[in-house]
């Protein structure tokens, strides 16, 4: 019983300090701008592109929200914040099942965001889309 608190206790704090590592890895580079901005003036619903703007097997960097929408499988959308979770450059292109990275090479998952090549540690964080007919929207 004891182990089992103990255990459980310990588990917890694993995935808070995994939770803050995450947090400070993806608005580390970015401050003010790309944290609050996710939260506050980066209009939930706000119209980002076309679904058939997001090639199959590939996707869109839009570098001015920050985010890159993939298209894995067609009509499955994902989107992932495109600053770099090593040193926070913008990812510049998507190619053979990457977000790629020009700064150093780390290049993620169009599925999951996952690192595929570092030096990136941290996978690039999911974003919110929503897709309303052939319209994908933030939030
Ligand atoms: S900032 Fe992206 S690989 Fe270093």
């Amino acid at each position: 019983m004891t182990t089992g608190t103990s255990r459980r206790t310990v588990l917890a704090t694993g995935v808070t300090g995994a939770a803050a590592l995450f947090t400070g890895c993806g608005g580390g580079g970015d401050g003010a701008d790309g944290t609050s901005a996710s939260e506050g003036t980066r209009g939930a619903g706000e119209a980002l592109a076309a679904t058939a703007d997001i090639p199959v097997g590939g996707g869109r960097i839009f570098k001015d929200r920050k985010v890159v929408v993939t298209q894995p499988q067609e009509g499955e959308f994902k989107a992932f914040s495109a600053v770099c979770t090593h040193r926070a450059c913008l990812v510049s292109t998507v190619a053979d099942g990457t977000i790629n990275c020009p700064c150093h090479g780390s290049r993620f998952s169009i599925t999951d965001g996952a690192v595929e090549h570092g030096p990136a540690q941290v996978p690039l964080p999911a974003e919110q889309i929503t897709i309303s007919g052939n319209s994908i929207q933030l939030g």
